[in-house]
């Protein structure tokens, strides 16, 4: 059955991805419910935005007015809310938009969609029976983990160190005390770091692809040796329009790759692939420039995704080799994307150290 899917921060990096899934090997309708901040590009879905199943709406999650008119407009089946501030390094220079729109955002959004259930409830029984508010959070909510064996869980306690992870620790407690108090039909997802094409260049791996590419520093966070877990960015879409349809309601599920790498390991990686692509004289490692570190940074993250594996049987395509490559490859492709990025929002300037 065709159903329409709201997505919100349809323009970002990962919603952007779940778009263009939905759009190109589904048949659902996407209503993409995005403000365009600093993060949302809408040249990200150039390939869909002709498409007849494809609308896009401009709006402020906090803005409860037009949340309402989104809901009883576009009457969706389904909501993936992944609209959010979402860069560390921001939160510290600024925590005051991420509680806005993380926190407040979020409670708002859950409103309009509780409201909008509720009525539904009564006019149409079978479309409220099946509807769906799935958020979308992170792993950075669990804090650190210092051991080399240990993995968040579905039932890690919560211990975020970041204005971000703290913002989107309070979302994920609102969304699952809705779940609780009102029945409101829940899901939560919790996913580890994801990399891919357009990705904003202000995060790890776009910042040092384009900087190899122009011949400036490689600029890595105190020893390096802070751990993530990798996802590439279709991967993590696939699982999220998996669990909106087929997880069960009120429940978690982690979503990572299985590639736990040293932040160094990632940017060494990624110099020989670079060399590969694009060979130059000296090795791009030399550019390597070790900086003051992130205040607060979490050691490492790593993530148990058996459950999504073991329950709705999904598993990553892509091995950190051949996404990075797969990235690689978009970026030396799509200079037009990331240039006009850069000639707008953003320098390529270091964010959030002056905590
Ligand atoms: N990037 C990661 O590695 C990662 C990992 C796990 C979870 N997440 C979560 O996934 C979600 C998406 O992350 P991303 O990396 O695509 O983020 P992003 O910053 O690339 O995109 C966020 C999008 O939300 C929009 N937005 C921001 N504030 C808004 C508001 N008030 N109203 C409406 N739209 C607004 C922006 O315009 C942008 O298009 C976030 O909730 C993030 O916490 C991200």
């Amino acid at each position: 059955m065709t159903k329409t899917f709201l997505i919100t921060g349809g323009a970002g990096f990962i919603g952007s991805a779940v778009v263009r899934e939905l759009i190109n090997n589904t048949k659902h309708k996407v209503v993409n419910l995005d403000k365009l901040t600093y993060a949302g590009n809408l040249e990200s879905l150039a390939s869909v935005e002709n498409n007849p199943r494809y609308t896009f709406v401009q709006a402020d999650i906090c803005d409860a007015a037009a949340m309402q008119t989104v809901f009883s407009q576009h009457q969706p089946d389904i909501v993936m809310h992944l609209a959010a501030e979402s860069h560390v390094d921001r939160s510290i220079d600024g925590p005051a938009e991420f509680i806005q729109t993380n926190i407040v955002g979020t409670y708002t959004l859950l409103e309009a969609a509780r409201s909008y259930w509720s009525a539904l409830k009564t006019s149409a029984p079978e479309k409220a029976a099946g509807f769906r508010f799935h958020h979308i959070s992170t792993d950075e909510v669990y804090g650190d983990l210092h051991g080399t064996d240990d993995l968040f869980t579905e039932t890690t306690s919560y211990a975020p160190s970041s204005p971000y992870s703290a913002s989107k620790a309070s979302s994920d407690h609102m969304v699952r005390a809705w779940q609780r108090t009102f029945s409101l039909p829940t899901l939560v997802t919790n996913c580890s770091n994801n990399y891919g094409p357009y990705h904003f260049p202000e995060k790890l791996i776009p910042l040092m692809i384009l900087n190899a590419l122009a011949g400036k520093p490689l600029p890595v966070y105190g020893d390096g040796k802070q751990i993530r877990d990798w996802l590439f960015v279709e991967d993590h879409a696939r699982a999220l329009i998996l669990v909106a349809q087929q997880g069960v309601i009120g429940d978690t599920y982690n979503i990572g790759g299985h590639n736990e790498k040293q932040n160094i390991e990632v940017v060494h990686t990624l110099c020989d692939i670079l060399q590969e692509l694009v060979p130059q004289e000296r090795s791009y490692r030399e550019l390597i420039t070790y900086v003051k570190d992130r205040p607060g940074h979490d050691v490492r993250y790593a993530i148990d995704a058996s459950k999504i594996e073991r329950e709705l049987g999904w598993k990553p395509v892509e091995t950190f080799e051949t996404g990075l490559r797969k990235t690689m490859e978009w970026y030396l492709n799509n200079k037009d994307w990331w240039q006009r990025v850069q000639n707008g929002s953003y320098q390529g300037g270091r964010l959030g150290a002056g905590a």
